[in-house]
């Protein structure tokens, strides 16, 4: 296997950057697009030939240094009984949100085996098929639970955060359930022979790091502690998460993600020499001539000096998003001598 990634996740000298991309399968390819006129997204996720195919397109076209499972952070919440959709260009729908403790009770425990063992399908049929590492994924509690509160999308969290100062107990309740849920889950993928995980906290960044201490963290740390012994990767990520950069690696991630807004050296002075760091080129600039993009990539790249870095962008690759341009970035990437 072309372990590059690996190699940069556990902060060992590479001779390149490996790059991949948030949101690399997706809309901005026209082989997806074809496939979505035929299936909704949750189709395409429980469907291990469908998933598998959606995520080998990107890795067929770009040249990237690992692949990412398809599927969908609300698609262990099936698992655990929870009505949704997902909307196109809306987001997950969540039929009857958690508002209470009665809500919370009626989350059932999740057996990935039984609940998601069409996820574990399409792990075992990429990793038979792919040369490069495939990362597994979940989102994080805070991620999960404001979907499952707020009902869908939300810009503010405002109920969540609601439900989190105000009654604490039940926060706590559903943020364990949340956090078993998680942790078996992504055992699950690594066992059926992900390489590594991602934890995407999308949306934590809301909070302010007195709040993350209190609410999230102890969460956050029980999921990365509880999969120290398999030896894999961990990648933390979130979005406009510059002030929780320090407390979102405490947790015990061993790589940590960077949105576009914090320069890749100040992230390293936050957290110093030895963290490996993902990131960060603004995914809006990929829609600018080329020249711009090279000049704005090679500048990411000085920033860390090319070592303990996976190149991504600072968030997921944007629908309009010329697929040539992703081709070329990745061999620009890989021209870069650290
Ligand atoms: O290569 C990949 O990264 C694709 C796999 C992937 C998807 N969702 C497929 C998807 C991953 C890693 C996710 C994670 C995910 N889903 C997150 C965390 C990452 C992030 O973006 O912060 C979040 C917050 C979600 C929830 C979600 N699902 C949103 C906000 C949306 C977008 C709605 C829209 O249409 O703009 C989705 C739908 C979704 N999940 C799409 C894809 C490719 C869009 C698909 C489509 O309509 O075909």
């Amino acid at each position: 296997m072309r372990d590059l990634f690996l190699r940069a996740c556990r902060g060992e000298p590479t001779e390149q950057v490996p790059v991949w991309f948030m949101r690399q399968a997706g809309r901005s390819l026209p082989e997806y697009r074809a496939l979505r006129e035929r299936h909704s997204i949750l189709e395409m996720c429980r469907t291990p030939e469908l998933a598998t195919e959606v995520t080998l397109q990107p890795v067929r076209r770009l040249g990237v240094d690992a692949a990412i499972l398809f599927s969908d952070i609300v698609v262990p919440l099936q698992g655990m009984g929870v009505d949704l959709d997902i909307e196109p260009g809306r987001g997950p729908v969540i039929a009857q949100p958690v508002r209470s403790s009665s809500d919370v009770a009626r989350l059932t425990p999740l057996d990935p085996a039984g609940d998601a063992g069409y996820v574990l399908d399409a792990v075992k049929m990429l990793v038979s098929e792919l040369d490069i590492p495939l990362i597994g994924f979940a989102g994080a509690p805070f991620t999960l639970a404001s979907y499952l509160i707020e009902g869908g999308p939300s810009r503010d969290h405002a109920r969540t955060k609601a439900l989190m100062f105000s009654e604490p107990e039940v926060w706590g309740q559903l943020m364990q359930r949340l956090s078993d849920a998680v942790s078996v889950y992504l055992r699950a993928q690594v066992e059926a022979g992900a390489s590594a995980i991602q934890l995407f906290d999308s949306w934590v960044g809301s909070l302010s790091p007195i709040d993350y201490e209190l609410y999230v963290a102890p969460w956050v740390t029980s999921i990365f502690d509880g999969l120290d012994d398999l030896g894999i990767s961990r990648i933390h990520f979130g979005v406009v998460t510059g002030e929780l950069l320090q407390p979102m690696h405490a947790t015990g991630c061993d790589v940590m993600g960077v949105d576009w807004r914090v320069p890749m050296d100040q992230a390293r002075a936050r957290l110093g020499e030895d963290v490996p760091l993902q990131g960060n080129l603004d995914p809006a600039i990929l829609l600018a001539p080329w020249e711009v993009v090279a000049q704005r990539a090679t500048d990411v790249l000085d920033r860390t000096g090319g070592q303990k870095h996976i190149f991504n962008l600072g968030h997921g690759v944007l629908p309009q998003t010329d697929p040539g341009q992703l081709a070329r970035l990745v061999e620009h990437i890989h021209a870069f001598q650290p």
